[in-house]
C-alpha cells in the first residue's frame, strides 16, 4: 500500500482504549481523560475487521497502543485473532507494564511478538510524580514478566525531558547485562501550541538526541567504559524510527527516537487507528478519516469495501512532513503515541 508521496505503508498503530491505569503528567490530567463512551470504542471484532482489510491492501505489522492497552477486555482474544490474520506478520504492543506480570505468558501463547514498555525514570520517587499513581517497582516487574515469558525483543521507552534531569546513563546502562533495548525518545510538546499538557513542559524541555548521545558517551568513559558504536546488522531494530546503537560487548542496544530533531516523515511507514475508529494518517495531524462509519454499515453495505475506501482517502491525504508543527486536539493518551 502507497501513499500519496509515494511511501510504502506497511504498519499499522492501533490504540485499543484512551483509559489507562497511570495518570502520566505529559499525557492526561488528574481525573484522566473524558472517557470515550462503550458505543463509541470499536468493539474487538470491529478492530479485528479492520486488520483483516488492512493485511489485504499490504499491513504487515499492528502495534497496540493505549492508553494502556492491557487494560482493554479481551486483548489476548485479539492479539490471537490478529496473529492468524493471513499477511499479518508481527503483532507487538506499547504498555507501561503494569499489568505484565499477570498477563505476559498469555499474551505471548497469544501470537504476540514482541513488547515495548514505557519507563520515563529510575528514580521510585520521581517514577510517582509522573505517573500520579504508579510504583517503579510495577514497571521494573513488567519488564522481569516480559523477559522471563520469553519476548525478545524486549525495549524500554524512556521519553526524555530537560527539566526531569534524568539519569541517562543509568537507563543506557541497563542494556548492558541484560537483553534490553533502551530508546530514548524526544519529549514531543503536543498540544502545547493549544495550552500545553498542563505539566509546564515545553519546547525548551526537549533535549535533541545528537546532546544526549554526546552526554551519555562522555559519562560512560568518565566511568571507564567504551563508548555507543553503531548497531550490528544482526540486532532486532524493528519496524519503527529509531537508530540503534550499543556498548561493546552489551547484551541489548540503546536506540534514539528523534522527532524532532531528525525528521523521519520521508521514511514513515504507518497509520493509526484511534479507540472510537477514526483512520489518522500522521501522528501530528488532526486530519482524521471514518473507518467506524465504515463497519457499521454507514458507508454501504459492501463494509470491506467502504473500510478500504477510508484507508485509500487517508493514504490520498498523509501529509509529506510534519514542518515542526505538532499542536493537536487530541492528547498523546487518545493517538497512542
Ligand atoms: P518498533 O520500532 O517497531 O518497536 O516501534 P515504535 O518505536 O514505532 O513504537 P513505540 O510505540 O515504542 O514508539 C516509540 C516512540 O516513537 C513513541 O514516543 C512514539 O510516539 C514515537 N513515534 C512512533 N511513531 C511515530 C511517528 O510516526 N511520528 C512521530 N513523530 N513519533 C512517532
Ligand atoms: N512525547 C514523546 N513521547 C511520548 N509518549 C507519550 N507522550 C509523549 C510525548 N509527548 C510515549 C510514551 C510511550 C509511547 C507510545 O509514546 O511514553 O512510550
Ligand atoms: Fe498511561 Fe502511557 Fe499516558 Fe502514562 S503515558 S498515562 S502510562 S498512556
Amino acid at each position: 500500500m502507497k501513499d500519496i508521496h509515494g511511501r510504502t505503508i506497511d504498519y499499522l498503530r492501533i490504540s485499543l482504549t484512551d483509559r489507562c491505569n497511570f495518570r502520566c503528567i505529559y499525557c492526561m490530567p488528574e481525573e484522566g481523560v473524558c472517557q470515550l463512551s462503550h458505543d463509541d470504542i470499536l468493539r474487538i471484532e470491529e478492530i479485528a475487521r479492520v486488520v483483516r482489510v488492512a493485511a489485504g491492501l499490504g499491513v504487515r505489522s499492528v502495534r497496540l497502543t493505549g492508553g494502556e492497552p492491557l487494560v482493554r477486555k479481551g486483548v489476548a482474544d485479539l492479539v490471537r485473532e490478529i496473529a492468524r490474520t493471513p499477511g499479518i506478520e508481527n503483532v507487538s504492543m506499547t504498555t507501561n507494564g503494569v499489568l505484565l506480570p499477570k498477563m505476559a505468558d498469555e499474551l505471548k501463547r497469544a501470537g504476540l511478538s514482541r513488547v515495548n514498555i514505557s519507563l520515563d525514570t529510575l528514580d521510585p520517587v520521581q517514577f510517582r510524580q509522573i505517573t500520579r499513581r504508579g510504583e517503579l517497582r510495577q514497571t521494573l516487574d513488567g519488564i522481569e514478566a516480559a523477559l522471563a515469558a520469553g519476548f525478545d525483543p524486549v525495549k524500554v521507552n524512556a521519553v526524555v525531558v530537560r527539566s526531569l534531569d534524568q539519569d541517562c546513563l543509568a537507563f543506557a546502562r541497563m542494556s548492558v547485562d541484560r537483553p534490553l533495548h533502551v530508546r530514548f525518545i524526544e519529549y514531543m510538546p503536543v498540544g502545547e501550541s493549544s495550552g500545553g499538557c498542563g505539566c509546564g513542559w515545553g519546547s525548551e524541555d526537549v533535549v535533541p538526541s545528537e546532546e544526549l548521545f554526546e552526554a551519555i558517551n562522555e559519562h560512560a568513559r568518565a566511568e571507564g567504559m567504551d563508548g555507543l558504536v553503531p548497531a550490528g546488522d544482526d540486532r532486532p531494530l524493528g519496524w519503527g524510527p529509531a537508530r540503534y546503537f550499543e556498548f561493546p560487548g552489551a547484551q541489548g542496544t540503546v536506540g534514539f527516537i528523534s522527532p524532532l530533531s531528525r525528521h523521519f516523515c520521508g521514511e514513515c511507514n504507518r497509520v493509526r487507528l484511534t479507540a472510537d475508529g477514526k483512520l489518522r494518517p500522521c501522528l501530528f495531524s488532526d486530519d482524521e478519516y471514518d473507518v467506524r462509519a465504515a463497519l457499521r454499515g454507514q458507508m454501504g453495505a459492501d463494509v470491506d469495501g467502504a473500510v478500504r475506501a477510508v484507508f485509500a482517502a487517508a493514504l490520498g491525504a498523509k501529509p509529506d512532513e510534519h514542518h515542526d508543527k505538532v499542536g493537536t486536539e487530541r492528547g498523546m493518551s487518545q493517538i497512542g503515541g
